[in-house]
């Protein structure tokens, strides 16, 4: 083929986008018309449709009766935020972080709370710490799937059942789109934005009854924000995992977020979730292997996000070229993409390596990401023909 022709094939979704992510396949505003607007979310439909939220997540994740589950201001960084505040202190805290978000959690804990005894377990974009060091004798912090790096935890074999911290999981591009243990998981959060392609705002919440019990036997020594607040009386405060939130939540992202919900059952819950999951990362992963231009950043398959794939241009013309030309480079082949109409935001994130990400999600169909593929061989061809001919 040459690769200067346009592709025939248009992807019938452009949307690529790591977060916000793509909305269902056949959702429109319709799906919305019937939520609960100009009323109080305190009204017994209200909250009615608030506990729908919990109780639907609860189901289709298969997050075990005993575990608290509540929807909280701020998306996930509200969530994840909520959780390092309320329970961080009694013992030392390991951060792992290998890309963005897992950084931002390290400066949490050391220049905002502060804390005395911490340990960073640090690893560079597209690699992962040594998990069989982890010291779970700490509270450990960590991303399930770094949205950023394309780096997850394989799994959740290398965390004890008998740890004496707590382990503190960000799973914004995980859950919904990897298999979670949630017996190695003490608090989980995420944000209604990323797998399910619902609308951010929101942020989810998940307690083991070990997160519980440290919350209502400890007062952390700085002062707690209103929306921050998980305690009532010494007691966690029970509504927000009732749906009586801390604040006024949007009924509008409500009504989409069931309205995901209600999708992800028809298609036959979690297990088909993470089948389409798996088959748009090998639609994906079919076409990286074929392109003789670019490569995973990820090495280690076992490792390698199967939702935010991020990829380098390993094109020794592109290579050869400093950081900042090859940045430039990646802005003009995302910016023809986005001119022809065929993939939206499929640039890496600004604080990583210059490449492309690319979303794998359920909410993408399989037949797009077949699709894309050429029209990224066509892009990088296109614009480095150019700028060799400048
Ligand atoms: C791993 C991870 N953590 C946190 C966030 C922040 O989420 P939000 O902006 O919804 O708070 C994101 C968003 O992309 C993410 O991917």
């Amino acid at each position: 083929m040459n690769t200067l022709q346009k592709p025939d094939v248009r992807p019938a979704n452009p949307n690529f986008s790591s977060g916000p992510c793509s909305k269902r396949p056949g959702w429109s505003p319709d799906v919305l018309a019937n939520a609960f607007l100009g009323r109080s979310h305190r009204h017994a439909t209200g909250k009615k449709l608030l506990a729908e939220v919990i109780e639907r997540t609860r189901d289709v994740l298969g997050i075990p009766a005993d575990y608290h589950i509540g929807i909280v201001p701020a998306s996930d960084t509200g969530a994840i935020e909520m959780a390092l505040w309320s329970v961080l202190g009694p013992r030392g805290v390991e951060v792992l972080s290998w890309e963005s978000f897992g950084s931002q959690w390290a400066v949490d804990v050391q220049k905002q709370l502060k804390l005395d005894d911490i340990k960073l377990t640090n690893a560079e974009y597209g690699e992962i710490p040594d998990l069989s060091k982890v010291d779970f004798s700490r509270d450990v912090i960590f991303t399930w799937n770094g949205t950023t790096g394309g780096v997850k935890v394989p799994d959740g074999d290398w965390i004890p059942a008998d740890r004496e911290g707590l382990t503190i999981v960000d799973g914004t591009s995980a859950v919904f789109a990897m298999d979670i243990p949630w017996d190695k998981v003490d608090i989980c959060t995420w944000s209604w934005q990323k797998a399910m392609g619902g609308e951010a705002a929101h942020g989810m919440l998940v307690l083991s009854p070990r997160a519980v019990e440290r919350i209502e036997s400890y007062d952390p020594p700085w002062p707690m924000p209103k929306v921050f607040r998980l305690k009532k009386k010494d007691k966690l405060n029970e509504d927000v995992f009732k749906g009586l939130t801390i604040n006024t939540p949007s009924m509008l992202c409500v009504e989409d977020a069931i309205d995901g919900l209600k999708w992800a059952e028809g298609l036959g819950g979690l297990k088909a979730l993470l089948g389409r999951v798996q088959a748009n990362f090998k639609a994906l992963s079919t076409w990286v292997e074929g392109a003789e231009w670019i490569d995973f950043i990820c090495k280690d398959p076992a490792a390698r996000s199967d939702t935010s794939v991020v990829l380098v241009v390993t094109d020794p013309w592109f290579t050869a070229m400093d950081e900042d030309a090859q940045r430039g480079f990646i802005k003009k082949l995302t910016g023809l993409l986005d001119d022809e109409g065929t993939a939206f935001d499929v640039g890496s994130h600004r604080d990583a390596p210059p490449g492309l990400r690319i979303w794998c999600g359920a909410t993408v169909e399989t037949s797009d990401l077949e699709a894309l593929g050429p029209w990224l061989d066509w892009a990088f061809h296109t614009v480095k023909a150019q700028m060799q001919e400048a």
